[in-house]
C-alpha cells in the first residue's frame, strides 16, 4: 500500500532560532506579538530570551502568562478575548505541550469567534480558516505538539480531553531554552518522546521516512537522556533531546501513537499522574504486546537502543530483551512503579474499558485491542516493572 508522509510545518532548529525567528517576523511587517505561556517558564527566565530576541528588532509585545496544565476550554476562550484585546497578528506559544495547544486552539477562537468547543473534533469539527500565525517555541524535548496538528483541551462541563485539530506556522527549536528544564520535567518528557517514536514504528501505518526519524529519535533519547538529567547545562544532550522529540513528533502525527497512549491518558487522568510518568510506564509492555506483528521493527529498535540480539532469537524474546533496556532506563531516570504510585492492581486493570472508549487510536495497534487485551496489558505494566 503506498504511504503518505508530510511535515505540517517547517522548523527552525539550533543555535539562536529564537533570534533569527524574530529576525524573521521584522522581516514579514508584523506589527504586535503577542506571548503565551505559564508562570513557571516565565519566573525561570526563559520568556526572557524571547522578549530580548524580540526587543533586539524593535517589536512591540503583550504576554498572557496564566496557562494551567491540561488546558481547560474556558482558559482558551480568555486567552482568545485577550490578543483580540490586544490588537496583536502573531502569537508565539513559549513552553510546554499545553501551552502550545492553548496557543493553537486561542488562534482558532481569534480567527473565526465562538467557543473553542465549537471547533472540537468530538463536538462537530467545523472548517474554519486561518489568518493569526501561531509559532510554537517548545521549552522541554517531550510532546512535539509544535509539529503536530492537535490541541488537547480539557471541556471542562464534560470533564473529558478534547482535540482541536490546528498545526502552527513555525517550529522554533532553541536547545539554550531548554537548558533550565527541571530534572523531573526532563525525564518525564524524554519518556514521552520516547513513546511517541516507539508507538509510531510499530503502528499499522508506517511509512519509510518516517520510520528513520522515529529510529532515530529512540537512538538519542537512549542515550542522552541520562546525561541531560545528570549534567542540566550540557547543550549537546539538550540539544539532542529537543531534536529528538521534534522529529518523533514529525513520526507520530503521520504514524500515529497507538495502545500506550490509551494507557497513558486514561491513567493520567484517573490516577492525577504526568502523562510523561505514565509513557515510560508503558513502553516495555507496548513492545511487549507488538512483537508478534511487529518482529522486523522490534530487531530495528532493539538496534537503535544498542541491544544486542543473539541470532535465532524469536520475536518475544527480542521484545523482552528491549523491554529490560526500557526498564534499566527507567530506573536509572528514577521512574517510580504504579504500585508506588498509590494505585492498586484492581485500580489499575478497571480503566481498561475507558481507556479504549476514550482514545480512538488504539486501532493504529497492531492485532485488534479487545478489553480483554488491555487489561492483561495493564497488568504487565503493574506486575513486570516494581
Ligand atoms: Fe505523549
Amino acid at each position: 500500500m503506498a504511504a503518505l508522509y508530510q511535515q505540517l510545518c517547517p522548523v527552525l532548529f539550533g543555535d539562536n532560532a529564537v533570534g533569527e525567528m524574530a529576525k524573521q517576523i521584522a522581516e514579514k511587517g508584523y506589527k504586535h506579538v503577542f506571548i503565551c505561556c505559564d508562570a513557571g517558564v516565565r519566573k525561570a527566565g526563559i520568556v526572557k530570551l524571547v522578549e530580548n530576541a524580540l526587543k533586539e528588532e524593535g517589536l512591540a509585545y503583550s504576554m498572557y502568562d496564566e496557562i494551567l496544565p491540561d488546558t481547560p476550554d474556558t482558559v482558551v476562550d480568555e486567552l482568545a478575548a485577550k490578543i483580540a484585546q490586544t490588537g496583536a497578528d502573531i502569537i508565539l506559544a513559549v513552553g510546554g505541550g499545553s501551552t502550545m495547544d492553548a496557543a493553537k486552539a486561542a488562534g482558532v477562537v481569534l480567527d473565526n469567534g465562538d467557543s473553542i468547543r465549537k471547533y472540537m473534533e468530538e463536538n462537530g469539527n467545523p472548517g474554519f480558516v486561518v489568518k493569526t500565525p501561531v509559532y510554537a517555541i517548545p521549552t522541554n524535548a517531550g510532546t512535539g505538539s509544535e509539529n503536530t496538528p492537535m490541541c488537547v483541551i480539557h471541556e471542562l462541563s464534560t470533564d473529558t480531553k478534547k482535540v482541536v485539530l490546528r498545526p502552527a506556522e513555525l517550529a522554533v527549536l532553541d536547545p539554550k531554552l531548554t537548558v533550565s528544564c527541571p530534572k523531573s520535567v526532563t525525564v518525564y518528557s524524554g519518556f514521552d518522546a520516547l513513546s511517541h517514536a516507539v508507538e509510531a514504528s510499530t503502528s499499522v501505518a508506517p511509512n519509510p521516512r518516517d520510520m528513520l526519524l522515529a529510529l532515530h529519535a529512540i537512538r538519542l533519547i537512549v542515550n542522552n537522556l541520562p546525561i541531560a538529567m545528570n549534567e542540566p547545562e550540557n547543550l549537546e544532550a539538550r540539544t539532542n533531546l529537543l531534536f529528538a522529540s521534534n522529529i518523533a513528533g514529525i513520526a507520530f502525527a503521520t504514524m500515529s501513537v497507538h495502545i500506550g497512549h490509551c494507557f497513558d491518558h486514561e491513567a493520567g487522568v484517573k490516577f492525577h499522574m504526568e502523562h510523561g510518568h505514565c509513557c515510560a510506564l508503558s513502553i516495555p509492555e507496548t513492545l511487549r504486546i507488538v512483537a508478534e506483528d511487529k518482529p522486523a521493527e522490534i530487531l530495528q529498535i532493539a538496534d537503535a537502543m544498542g541491544v544486542a540480539i543473539p541470532e535465532g532469537t524469536g520475536a518475544k524474546e527480542a521484545a523482552d530483551l528491549v523491554a529490560d533496556r526500557v526498564r534499566g532506563l527507567m530506573r536509572e531516570c528514577g521512574i517510580k512503579p504504579l504500585k508506588d504510585c498509590g494505585v492498586s492492581r484492581e485500580d489499575a486493570i478497571a480503566i481498561a474499558q475507558d481507556a479504549l472508549d476514550h482514545n480512538w487510536f488504539h486501532v493504529m495497534c497492531p492485532g485488534d485491542v479487545s478489553r480483554e487485551k488491555m487489561e492483561h496489558y495493564i497488568a504487565e505494566i503493574y506486575d513486570n516493572y516494581q
